[in-house]
């Protein structure tokens, strides 16, 4: 018996990604501080499993309680999703990200080399393509950072591709995310944000739900389809069928790769909200703002590498995304609490 280690498996994505790990038969186990997150996810995918996932409370940055993990169960690869993703923060906290982002995966891979288990599969972010002009983005565009957290992911990757070409015997997968949307569509398990949303998802369930009066949209004179920012969403069951692709392939084609995650299509902010609106029959209220700084016009993937490599490509609408984020947030207006 072996274990696939989830670091933030508590988490928005590592939660989905446990569901769906437990789903291709894994074993499971997750360590997070439950700093942004809670260990009720984790108990909810067990209930939708009715399998059990081992949960350990710890953080990123303690070797002792990594190593001891790795001391006490048998690791055949890691999924390493836990860090910090406030573009914003980053910018008032910068050696936190680096410190925790950074840092985090290093002393990770420290404690994977001691204890011999060099599989990995690493949460990046298409944040790494900057402002790049020419999407669809294929993973050869040129990478650049446009803040703290950017660079921080940026940083990683090269740490990683790094690492495995000093020791061959290490396999990397970093995925790229684009923007992950959705919900399991249980409604059980979703993505619950501290405080204000940054992103554009979550906070249009919460205006829906009451809890918030409007939506701002962040400029409506970007030269779009519409005017508002185009972005590839994608809904995070797939983006977890993709996690489970990836390790796969780290056992099947070794070696060091990069891989997007991402739908292929681009969708307007207006595209996302009047569906939302019509899919799910609620008010969206909005007003357009100013555009918001750092923000880009327009960008999606070019997924065909994942598809060729992987074997993966995304299954799911966009009304079946509209719809599981509605479905999360209506019966849990407060998230996990
Ligand atoms: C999407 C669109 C906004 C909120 C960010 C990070 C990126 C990655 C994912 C991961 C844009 C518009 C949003 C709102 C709006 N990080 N919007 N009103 O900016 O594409 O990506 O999250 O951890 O690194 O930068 O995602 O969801 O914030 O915005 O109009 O209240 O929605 O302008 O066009 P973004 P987002």
């Amino acid at each position: 018996m072996s274990y696939v280690l989830l670091t933030g498996g508590a988490g928005y994505i590592g939660s989905h990604t446990a569901l769906a790990l437990l789903r291709a038969g894994e074993q499971v186990i997750s360590f997070d501080n439950y700093s942004n997150s809670s260990p009720e996810s984790l108990k909810r995918v067990e209930q939708l499993t009715g399998k059990s996932i081992i949960k350990i409370e710890g953080d990123v940055l303690d070797v002792e309680a990594l190593a001891a993990v790795f001391a006490q169960y048998p690791v055949k690869a890691v999924v390493h999703f836990a860090g910090l993703k406030a573009v914003g923060e980053s910018t008032q906290k910068p050696l936190w990200y680096y410190e925790t982002n950074v840092g985090g995966t290093i002393k990770l891979c420290q404690v994977m080399a001691k204890f011999g288990v060099k599989n990995l599969v690493f949460s990046s972010s298409a944040t790494v393509y900057g402002d790049a002009q020419n999407s669809p983005l294929p993973e050869t565009t040129p990478t650049v950072a446009m803040n703290p957290y950017g660079q921080s992911k940026l940083m990683t990757e090269w740490v990683l591709q790094d690492l495995q070409h000093s020791d061959n015997s290490w396999n990397i997968a970093v995925l790229r995310y684009f923007n992950p949307v959705g919900a399991d569509e249980s409604g059980r398990i979703g993505e619950d944000p501290n405080g204000i949303p940054n992103n554009l998802m979550p906070f249009i369930t919460q205006v829906a739900v009451g809890k918030r009066a409007e939506l701002q949209i962040f400029g409506n004179d970007y030269p779009t389809v519409d005017g508002t920012g185009v972005r590839d969403y994608i809904h995070v069951t797939d983006l977890a069928a993709g996690h489970v692709a990836a390790l796969q392939h780290l056992f099947t084609d070794p070696g060091f790769d990069s891989f997007n995650l991402g739908s292929g299509e681009g969708l307007s902010v207006l595209d996302i909200v009047t569906r939302f609106a019509a899919v799910n029959q609620v008010e969206v209220p909005y007003q357009f703002a100013a555009r918001r700084p750092g923000d880009v016009a327009r960008y999606f993937a070019d997924p065909s590498k994942a598809k060729t490599l992987l074997n993966w490509q995304t299954e799911k609408t966009l009304d079946d995304i509209v719809r599981d984020s509605w479905n999360w947030q209506k019966n849990n207006p407060n998230g996990y609490n």
